[in-house]
This record gives C-alpha cells, sequence and structure tokens, in this order.
C-alpha cells in the first residue's frame, strides 16, 4: 500500500496544458513540442479563440498560450485537441513573470497580447502588462526581427501602448498584417458587435538585437 501510494501520477499525454517542472528555472522547450520549429506566444490567451485557430493555420510554427485562469485553459486544451494540433500548448502562469524568469532569452519570434485587462481606474493602472517596462521584456523575449502585435478596445489603455513602444528605439512601428487582423478573439467579436471597433498596433524588433 504503501509502495504505491509512492507512484506519482502518470502525466496525461495528450493534455495540452503543459505542468512547469520549475518556476525558477528557465523552460526547456523541447519538452513542450514534440518537433522544434519557431514559436510564437500570446500572452493572456483566455478560451485560445485566437491561437487555436491561428495554430491551425500555421502548423510550421509552435504556439504557447499563456494564461493565468485554469478554466480558460482548459477550453485551449478542447479546442486543439479537437482539431489534433501538435503545435499547441498552454501554461498556467502570470504573462509577464513567464517573460522574465521562464522563457529562454530571444525564444519566440512573436509576442500577441489581445484584449489585456485595461485596468480602467487610475489607482489600478500599474497592473496593466503594457507598461513602461514591456518594451524591455519583449526584447529580451524576442528573436532579432521580432513582432509585438497588440490589439485592444481601450483607448486609453492603447494611448499607453503606443507611447511605451515610440519611447523604446530598438522597435519600429508596422502594420498588422491583413490575415492576421482577420483572425478574430472571443473578447473582440463580443466588442465589434456592440460597434466598438479594435485599435491595434504592431512593432518589430531591430535586427541588431
Ligand atoms: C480581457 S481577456 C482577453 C482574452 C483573449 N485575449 C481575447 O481577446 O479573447 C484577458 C485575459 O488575460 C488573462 N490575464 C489577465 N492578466 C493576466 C496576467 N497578468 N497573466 C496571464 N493572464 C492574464 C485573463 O485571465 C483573461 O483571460
Amino acid at each position: 500500500m504503501a509502495a504505491a501510494m509512492a507512484i506519482s501520477p502518470i502525466p496525461d499525454p495528450l493534455n495540452l496544458v503543459y505542468e512547469l517542472a520549475s518556476i525558477v528555472e528557465p523552460m526547456d522547450l523541447a519538452e513542450l513540442f514534440p518537433v522544434a520549429r519557431p514559436l510564437e506566444v500570446e500572452l493572456g490567451c483566455g478560451d485560445a479563440s485566437f491561437l487555436a485557430e491561428y495554430a491551425r493555420l500555421h502548423p510550421a510554427t509552435n504556439f504557447i498560450g499563456v494564461e493565468r485562469l485554469l478554466g480558460r485553459l482548459q477550453k485551449l486544451d478542447r479546442k486543439g485537441r479537437r482539431a489534433g494540433l501538435e503545435n499547441l500548448r498552454g501554461l498556467r502562469i502570470e504573462s509577464a513573470y513567464f517573460l522574465r524568469y521562464l522563457l529562454p532569452p530571444h525564444a519566440t519570434t512573436a509576442l500577441h497580447v489581445y484584449f489585456p485587462d485595461p485596468w480602467p481606474k487610475k489607482k489600478h493602472r500599474r497592473h496593466r502588462l503594457i507598461n513602461e517596462s514591456f518594451p524591455a521584456l519583449a526584447r529580451m523575449a524576442l528573436a532579432p526581427g521580432g513582432r509585438v502585435f497588440l490589439r485592444t478596445d481601450d483607448l486609453d489603455y492603447f494611448e499607453q501602448m503606443t507611447a511605451v513602444f515610440a519611447g523604446a528605439p530598438e522597435f519600429t512601428k508596422l502594420e498588422t498584417p491583413p490575415a492576421l487582423a482577420e483572425i478574430t478573439t472571443d473578447f473582440e467579436r463580443d466588442f465589434n458587435a456592440q460597434g466598438i471597433p479594435t485599435l491595434r498596433a504592431a512593432y518589430q524588433l531591430s535586427h541588431l538585437n
């Protein structure tokens, strides 16, 4: 009986929500994906309404969805498995912590941040993910020439996003490619249905970084 209790549970090999072995060591991407491919990351991916579709359309790229709520990641898992996606994984962790401590440096070719919580009250704005520290985190996470794609419904947050990137000379402003803009998120569809437009911005890290 004692020996039986010592056996640890067999991890479900099909569960797309990856259990981190450590939250103090950078992750080993080879453990997440059966095939090494270029990587893209979505921060605050929600129920993966965007990411599951984007991963289906881009089988030659690996994708990680970072999300703090388990229930939303379970939806990523269901969507990814239903579509048979080998190139999608979810991680339950705080986004800034993930960039700072867990993602190996320069490991991703793109960061997608769509409809991050806007924290509209002035006294709560320090909780916003895209703040003056974000360009430095993005610079550390991105491969040279890597791109950041941002969307929001909130004009005040949009102005903050564009201001912090305007103050980061290693990033150049880009247009969001139409094929990317076409793939909408769950929150985006809700906002657009209420007549609230999507505000988009995109930036590219210099190739010299
Ligand atoms: C407004 S929802 C948008 C979800 C999705 N991107 C979309 O557009 O449908 C924001 C999501 O980010 C997650 N989130 C908020 N702050 C986070 C953080 N610091 N780290 C990880 N996830 C976060 C929330 O749980 C939520 O699912």
